[in-house]
């Protein structure tokens, strides 16, 4: 035992049995203190470790596992929204690409417009008001190509293999090579009446140089107010599987127009979102 306590020891039993009773009071005063010294240290800490666990507590309950349900997967609740779009529009949303030919024997009501060329009747209206809008900004366009029947979508893909086997490429390549920028027999949006190439006015030659031009440029902006879509965009062409081409506007009905735009979406990933 340490000394200071034998001599502390022998200073209480010497006090304590000569009736002085102020070295126990003050031993009896010490271990209170020091017991009350530990336990409030003890709350302390239990204090300090259980405010850690409520805030651990809080990020659990805000985030159970259970709530994550798959109506918050983001592509989900996209789909529903395709789903709701296609469900109010789909008279004007038909798919038609190079995988997705028009159902054959396919009709619709034909409106002959001035220049003479076929639209389907229900997007006449809407593309009167596009083009009656980019006038009013002293803008004029050429229509170069609107409704196409399946003969004359031949006629443009075989005109196209002639031209490359005339160039002294054989059948097979030719033919590839007209596929580039033509679509295939049956497989033409022009096909279904609800497409149109529109370029600057007097611009017969569709070129990729026509988005230089103010008219075009409007008609990329604006179609949407009107229910058309830009349908070959430059950043989509591996999407769309056709060229980036400025001229060519696709009727799909306003609502969805708007909706594709807001999303940037073609209709190709339209498409894919309503079988996700
Ligand atoms: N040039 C477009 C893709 C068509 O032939 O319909
Ligand atoms: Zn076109």
């Amino acid at each position: 035992m340490k000394r200071w306590f034998k001599k502390y020891i022998r200073l209480l039993v010497r006090h304590t049995t000569a009736k002085d009773y102020s070295v126990l009071i003050y031993t009896i005063g010490a271990v209170i203190g020091i017991v009350l010294a530990f336990v409030l240290v003890g709350k302390l800490f239990s204090a300090i470790t259980h405010i850690g666990k409520g805030n651990d507590e809080e990020i659990t309950i805000s985030t159970p596992a259970d709530a994550i349900s798959t109506t918050e997967d983001p592509k989900a609740i996209m789909a529903d929204k395709c789903r709701s779009i296609y469900d109010k529009n789909k008279e004007y949303m038909m798919l038609v690409n190079r995988t997705h030919a028009v159902p054959s024997g396919y009709s619709f009501e034909h409106h002959t417009l001035n220049c003479g060329l076929d639209v389907d009747e229900r997007c006449y209206e809407d593309l009167m008001a596009m083009l009656t809008a980019l006038n009013n900004e002293n803008m004029y366009y050429t229509i170069v190509t609107a409704y196409r029947s399946t003969e004359t979508q031949q006629a443009i893909v075989d005109s196209k293999v002639a031209s490359y086997v005339g160039q002294g490429m054989s059948e097979a390549d030719a033919y590839n090579k007209a596929l580039e920028t033509a679509a295939p027999v049956g497989c033409s949006e022009h096909e279904s009446g609800l497409a149109l190439d529109i370029a600057p006015e007097g611009v017969y030659n569709l070129e990729v140089s026509i988005e230089e031009d103010d008219s075009n440029k409007w008609l990329n902006e604006h179609c949407y107010e009107y229910g058309f879509i830009p349908r070959y965009p430059k950043d989509k062409e591996a999407i769309t599987g056709f060229s980036y081409e400025p001229w060519h506007f696709r009727y799909v009905g306003k609502e969805a127009a708007q909706f594709l735009k807001d999303n940037d979406l073609t209709l190709e990933e339209f498409y894919d979102y309503l079988e996700y």
